[in-house]
């Protein structure tokens, strides 16, 4: 596997651009098969996770053309209603497949996604919204079958809002009998993408991008040329990144909009911050201010962003408290960064960072995709030699990242491990 190797201490210079967002890409290439032609799909980002989607689609009987940032799908052979374990097991996006099969094919078996490195992440709330468009669902032999011979719409109310929750049965209510009324639905951007697309090829949804969300099933619908919208997580990374190196950087072909709750944390802290129509300007200043971050559900601050912002606030002037409150276990980035020399501790759901002035290189273990990139950054901004080893992760939702901070000025290189 590789790893990847950092020279810290240059700050960044000069201007990046920001591709396709992963977690809107993924539900979108998934809306292919709720249609029978050729859609297009524009700015897909090259990751290991639309690899894997891509694959899953191809096994279930989707053509597939994937010709640089363009992804061409159709599936009119559409015929197999399985989605395995090896698949779902590496990427849990995978269970996106259950309601558009339930749809077109009338019958799914997802296998269940289990535990991850962040913590439980049950699918519960995409099972009882399906339960309640009709479908009976049953969990045999750790898999999912549901079956429904026509979905018929009906109100789904989510305990808590879930993001791929809200896009599996925005999916399944678009080719339902009848309206169907989402409550408590997610607003991240990304559900608003996908609604957007489904509006496009004929659905008929309402109020995405708010916690009601309404959907007039319709009986088909059609083939779809659309853009990827820019990825706010990368975004955030490349803006953190700045201000943590005391650099200068113009973070291009974004969108401003999504990224708010960030901006607003960034200039608390002293960054120097210019917001353009697609783009953004960030400056860093010494010294970095600390700030309490809390985590929440779109608007909010990102869950996605949380393990980057801790590493600016380990060296930042005084004290801060970052709390999770979207994932139970989602600070499996801490030890690794003590080990660099940050101080912290974990009481709960938070964390007490202690700003210290330098953070010093080390090997370090990635261990899930936003805690790699974490590591990353801390390599940036760490005196000496930091080792960023499995790097797996990292290159499941970030598009070449070493090459866009090399090109930044960073010392960064990928190398192969034994
Ligand atoms: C998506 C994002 C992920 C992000 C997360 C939260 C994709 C592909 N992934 O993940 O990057 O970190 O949103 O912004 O878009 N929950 C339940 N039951 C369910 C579903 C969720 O209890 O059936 C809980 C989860 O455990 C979690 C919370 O709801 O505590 C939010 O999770 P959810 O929004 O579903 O995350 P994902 O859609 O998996």
């Amino acid at each position: 596997m590789d790893k990847i190797i950092i020279e810290g201490g240059v700050p960044l210079q000069g201007e990046v651009h920001i591709s396709g967002a992963k977690n809107a890409a993924l539900p979108i290439l998934v809306s292919a098969l709720l249609t029978d032609g050729w859609c297009t799909y524009q700015n897909v980002p090259r990751l290991r996770d639309i690899d894997s989607i891509l694959q899953l689609l191809s096994m279930l009987g989707a053509q597939i053309e994937v010709d640089g940032y363009t992804v061409r799908i159709n599936a009119a052979g559409l015929k197999n209603a399985e989605a395995p374990y090896d698949l779902v097991r590496k990427m849990r996006a995978s269970i996106l497949v259950l309601c558009p099969l339930v749809a077109r094919l009338k019958t799914a078996k997802v296998s269940l996604p289990g535990g991850c490195a962040i913590g439980a992440r049950p699918i519960n709330l995409h099972l009882k919204g399906l339960a309640r468009l009709g479908a009976d669902i049953t969990l045999e032999h750790g898999y999912v079958l549901a079956s429904a011979e026509r979905l018929v719409g009906d109100e789904i109310y989510f305990e808590t809002p879930t993001v791929t929750g809200t896009e599996n049965l925005m999916m399944a209510a678009a080719l339902a009998q009848g309206k169907t009324i989402l409550k408590n639905a997610a607003r991240e951007p990304e559900v608003v993408a996908l609604a957007d697309v489904l509006n496009q090829m004929g659905a008929c949804i309402k109020g995405a991008g708010t916690a009601v969300v309404s959907i007039e099933g319709v009986p088909a619908l059609k083939p779809v040329s659309v853009r990827i919208i820019p990825d706010r997580i990368e975004t955030g990374t490349f803006m953190v990144a700045a201000a943590l190196t005391q650099g200068d950087l113009l973070v291009r072909d974004c969108e401003p909009e999504h990224v708010g709750g960030i901006i607003d944390k960034l200039k608390q802290v002293g960054a120097a911050i210019q917001v353009g129509a697609k783009s953004i300007h960030v400056k860093g200043r010494a010294p970095i201010e600390s700030v309490d971050v809390k985590t929440f559900p779109y608007p909010g601050f990102p869950t996605d962003m949380q393990a980057q912002f801790m590493v600016l606030m380990s060296v930042a002037r005084g004290l801060s408290v970052i709390s999770e409150t979207v994932f139970e276990n989602r600070f499996i980035h801490v030890s690794e960064l003590r080990r660099m020399g940050a101080d912290i501790t974990v009481s709960g759901h938070s964390a007490v960072i202690k700003g210290v002035p330098s953070l010093s290189g080390a090997p370090v273990m990635a261990t899930d995709l936003r805690a790699s990139a974490s590591l990353v950054l801390a390599g940036l901004v760490a005196s000496g030699t930091t080792e960023v080893n499995r790097i797996y992760h990292l290159d499941r939702g970030y598009e070449a990242m070493e090459t866009k901070f090399q090109k930044l000025g960073a010392r960064i290189r990928r190398e192969k491990s034994n």
